[in-house]
């Protein structure tokens, strides 16, 4: 499975990756805006114990974002279960060398759209924390609403902050006939 779009390819995550990968997410401005289970330091063996777990899914589920042929990061999704299994969560980050050159915008939108066409997805979300403008500009600028603030929800580096939830709807299902 590979998408492209221009410059841009999202392909599966190979073992040649590790050590770009390592480097790229190896970044406090980086570690500040994800979930603690990408650590900081980020090492070598954190980066090949993360590809070894994505092997073999199917679906495939993470990605790696080329860019110019180059690997620089990673975006993904977690498929909700049982009465959530037609939504998905979304997560992503790329190396902060290739940070607003539009990358992740493009990432963004062609991983929407496989949720959407070949997962058969309804409902695309991701929960940003409050300080995070970049990844909201980044939502706002692929259709996503903000729908909600969940106060307090998130503890990150020993302070607590909102999440803000972005979301975006199949179009298929926005259809009234269709609930
Ligand atoms: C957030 C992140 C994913 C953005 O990726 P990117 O490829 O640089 O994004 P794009 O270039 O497509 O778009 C970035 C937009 O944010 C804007 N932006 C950048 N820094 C900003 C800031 N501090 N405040 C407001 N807007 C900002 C850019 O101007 C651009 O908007 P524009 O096209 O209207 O000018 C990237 O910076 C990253 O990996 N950050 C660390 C990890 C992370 O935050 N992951 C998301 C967790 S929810």
């Amino acid at each position: 499975m590979k998408m492209k779009s221009d410059n841009i390819v999202l392909r599966r995550l190979t073992d040649d990756d590790a050590p770009h990968m390592a480097t790229m997410a190896n970044n406090e401005k980086i570690f500040r805006n994800v979930r603690d289970a990408l650590p900081h330091p980020y090492t070598l063996e954190d980066a090949i114990t993360f590809i070894n777990s994505c092997k073999n899914h199917d679906p495939i589920t993470t990605f790696a974002i080329e860019y110019c042929g180059e690997y620089v990061g990673n975006i993904g999704l977690v498929p909700g279960s049982d009465v959530y299994r037609k939504s998905a969560e979304i997560g992503y980050f790329i190396g902060e060398p290739y940070w607003n050159k539009g990358i992740v915008t493009t990432a963004l939108n062609l991983i929407t759209e496989y949720c959407f066409h070949d997962l058969g997805m309804i409902r695309v979300f991701t929960g940003v924390f409050e300080y995070n403008t970049a990844s909201m500009r980044v939502l706002e600028k692929c259709g996503f609403e903000k729908e909600c603030v969940f106060k307090k929800a998130v503890i990150k580096q020993e302070k607590i902050w909102d999440e803000v939830r972005f979301s975006k709807i199949n179009p298929e299902f926005l259809v009234e006939e269709n609930h």
